[in-house]
């Protein structure tokens, strides 16, 4: 039965969509059953990312609203993918966003729900129908406190077994000397340290392409050492 996980981070362009496209093709490649959520409602991103934004016909909030049945708006690929609705209707929140996925999870070892920036009302919908939160952040000040403030109004939405994803880091020491350490990324969150994912230009260029980054890269091998520990399994926290 799959586990739920709501990406979120507070402040938007810290990598949240890129961190669910890059868990679910480790995972799916790990040969997990992954389906991957857009939740970021008139904004949806996760369809360029995951290549397949040329076939959406129905989204989620069109199975909310009863338009198609759960399963019609999935778009099967090696990672699953429903696409979010492009505007907010009435009856759009994590309850009945739950009782679609409860209709599918039986098929999946993993769901993550791709959620927008800040703690609004669709941060909420994502909150709501997860079981796990994945907080993502860059490791400047800004970012980790918007990140801290996400964590603690999951928090408060009942969501409390949750985890952080570093993004974005940087090895060169010019530039690091300007950022927080992971120890203060931790402290300033109260998070444990699930992922460091290095800053990689690679990734930049998948998002525009859609094409997945190529295996060797130092993101693609951060993703795979990520999809390691949430199967249980032992991987190295290397920040290259
Ligand atoms: N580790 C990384 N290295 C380099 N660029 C990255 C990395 N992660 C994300 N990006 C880039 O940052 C931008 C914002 O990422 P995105 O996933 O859309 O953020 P969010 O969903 O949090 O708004 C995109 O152009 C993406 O390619
Ligand atoms: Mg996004």
């Amino acid at each position: 039965m799959a586990e739920i996980y709501a990406v979120a981070s507070g402040k938007g362009g810290v990598g949240k969509s890129t961190f669910t496209a890059g868990i679910s093709r480790a995972l799916s490649e790990a040969g997990k059953r992954v389906l991957a959520i857009d939740c970021d409602i008139g904004l949806r991103s996760l369809d360029l990312l995951l290549d397949c934004d040329g076939q959406v016909v129905f989204d989620w909030g069109d199975a909310v609203a009863g338009r198609c049945s759960a399963d019609r708006a999935v778009i099967s690929g090696s990672v699953d993918f429903i696409a979010s609705p492009r505007h907010y209707e009435e009856g759009f929140n994590g309850e009945n966003l739950r009782k679609i996925i409860d209709s599918l999870k039986s098929g999946y070892d993993f769901i993550f729900l791709d959620s927008p920036a800040g703690v609004g009302r669709d941060f909420e919908t994502a909150v709501n129908a997860a079981d796990k939160l994945t907080a993502v952040t860059t490791a400047d000040n800004i970012c980790v406190r918007s990140c801290a403030a996400a964590c603690a109004a999951a928090e408060k939405l009942g969501l409390t077994d949750q985890h952080l994803v570093i993004n974005m880091f940087e090895v060169r020491p010019a530039v690091r000397k300007k950022l927080l350490n992971l120890d203060e990324c931790i402290d300033e969150t109260r998070v444990p340290l699930l992922g460091v994912i290095p800053f990689d230009r690679v990734l930049s260029y998948a998002s525009v392409t859609g094409v997945k980054p190529d295996e060797f890269s130092p993101s693609a091998r951060a993703f795979l050492r990520i999809a390691k520990r949430l199967c249980g399994e032992k991987a190295e926290l290397i920040c290259e």
